[in-house]
C-alpha cells in the first residue's frame, strides 16, 4: 500500500473525532451574542439532511483509519463529547482496536457523572477546558453557571489516576487576569496547565485581534510571579513546556504566534464520516462511504494530507462545528 507521508515528512498518527456539534456552554470564543446558543454552523460542503454516524459507523470508521495509518492516538472532542450518548460502549470499541491512547478534550460539565465509567472502559487522559477559576469571570464566558461542576469533575478524574490537563483559551479584557490564579490551582493539583493563544476562528475571524493575548504576554504575566526555564518542543506537540524551579511544568499553545503545523501529525473525522488534514481547511472528505475500498481510502487520506499548511491561516466555523 502507498505510504501516507508529504514532503515535509507529515503524516496522520493522531485522530481527532468529533462526536456532535453540539455543546451545553456558550464560550464566547466559540458561539457569537447574537447566536442562540443551539445554533451550530454548518459544515462547509455537507449536504443539510446527511445523517450523523451512528455509534457502529464510527467504530467501523476509526477501524478502517486505524489500519490504514497505526494510530497512536486517538482523541475524541465535539462540540461537547461527553453529550454524546453511547460514549461509553464507544470507548470501549476502540480499546478493543488497539490504539495506544484514547483521550478526550471536554468541558467537564458532565465529567463527575461520567468519569468512572469511561476510566473503566479505557479512557487514558483527559484535557479539561477551564477558562477561570473566578464564578464571575467562568459564568461570564461559558454563559453557564457550572464552575462548581466542573472543579469537581476534575477532582473526581484526578483521584482515579487519570492523566488531567487544563486548556485555558486566554481573552485580554475577558480571563488575563485568571492566569495566575489557574496557574495556582493547577499546581496545588499537581496537573498541567496550557494556555492558549485565541485563534481567528468562528466569529472571531474578522476582529480576533481585539481580544488576542500573546505567548510573549502570558510569558510576561507568569514571570511577574515565578522563574522558569523553556523546555525543547516534544515532536507534533501542540504544546511549549516551562519548567519551574520547584519541577512543576505548564505549557502554552501559541496558535498564532508560533503554531506547530511543520510536524502536524493529526487527521479530523467529523460526525458525518469526513476527513480533514487541517483545522483551517473545511473541504470534507468522506471516508466512512469508502470503507469497502481500502485503496479509495488511502487515495483520500493522501488528498487529506494535502489539505495540511505550513501555517495556520484561520477559519470561519467555530471549533464547535470541527472540533477543538
Ligand atoms: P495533547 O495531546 O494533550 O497535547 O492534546 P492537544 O493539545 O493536541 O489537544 P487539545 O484538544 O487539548 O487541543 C488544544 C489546542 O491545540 C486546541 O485548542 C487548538 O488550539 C490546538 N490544536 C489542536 N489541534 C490543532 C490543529 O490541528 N491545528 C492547529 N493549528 N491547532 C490545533
Ligand atoms: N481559539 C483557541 N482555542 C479554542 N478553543 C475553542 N475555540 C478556540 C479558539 N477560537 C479551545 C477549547 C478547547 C480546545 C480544544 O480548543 O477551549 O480547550
Amino acid at each position: 500500500m502507498e505510504e501516507i507521508i508529504d514532503r515535509f515528512g507529515r503524516t496522520f498518527k493522531t485522530l481527532r473525532v468529533s462526536l456532535t456539534q453540539v455543546c451545553n456552554l456558550g464560550c464566547v470564543y466559540c458561539v457569537d451574542e447574537s447566536d442562540k446558543l443551539a445554533d451550530v454552523p454548518a459544515l462547509a460542503s455537507i449536504p443539510p439532511n446527511r445523517p450523523a454516524l451512528t455509534t457502529a459507523q464510527f467504530a467501523d470508521t476509526i477501524r478502517v483509519l486505524h489500519e490504514v495509518l497505526d494510530l497512536e492516538t486517538i482523541r475524541l472532542t465535539g462540540g461537547e463529547p461527553t453529550l454524546y450518548r453511547e460514549l461509553v460502549p464507544l470507548v470501549e470499541a476502540i480499546r478493543q482496536m488497539g490504539i495506544p491512547a484514547i483521550k478526550m478534550t471536554t468541558n467537564g460539565s458532565l465529567l463527575a457523572q461520567k468519569i468512572t465509567d469511561l476510566w473503566k472502559a479505557g479512557l487514558t487522559s483527559l484535557n479539561i477546558s477551564l477558562d477561570a477559576v473566578d464564578p464571575v469571570v467562568y459564568n461570564k464566558i461559558s454563559r453557564r453557571k457550572n464552575l462548581h461542576k466542573i472543579l469537581d469533575g476534575i477532582d473526581k478524574a484526578i483521584a482515579l489516576g487519570i492523566s488531567v490537563k487544563i486548556n485555558c483559551v486566554v481573552m485580554k479584557g475577558v480571563n488575563d487576569t485568571q492566569i495566575l490564579p489557574l496557574l495556582q490551582f493547577a499546581k496545588e493539583r499537581n496537573i498541567r496547565i496550557r494556555f492558549l493563544e485565541v485563534m481567528q476562528m468562528g466569529h472571531l475571524y474578522e476582529n480576533f485581534e481585539q481580544h488576542f493575548f500573546s505567548e510573549r504576554q502570558i510569558i510576561e504575566t507568569i514571570s511577574q510571579a515565578y522563574s522558569f526555564i523553556e523546555l525543547p518542543r516534544e515532536e507534533s506537540a501542540t504544546a511549549k513546556y516551562f519548567l519551574m524551579k520547584d519541577g512543576y511544568r505548564f505549557g502554552v499553545i501559541s496558535n498564532e504566534s508560533d503554531p506547530f503545523c511543520n510536524d502536524c501529525n493529526r487527521l479530523r473525522l467529523d460526525s458525518y464520516g469526513n476527513v480533514y488534514g487541517c483545522l483551517s481547511n473545511n473541504t470534507a472528505i468522506n471516508i466512512s462511504d469508502q470503507l469497502h475500498n481500502p485503496q479509495e481510502v488511502t487515495r483520500r487520506l493522501q488528498e487529506a494530507l494535502t489539505q495540511k499548511k505550513l501555517k495556520f491561516s484561520g477559519s470561519k466555523l467555530s471549533m464547535l462545528a470541527i472540533g477543538g
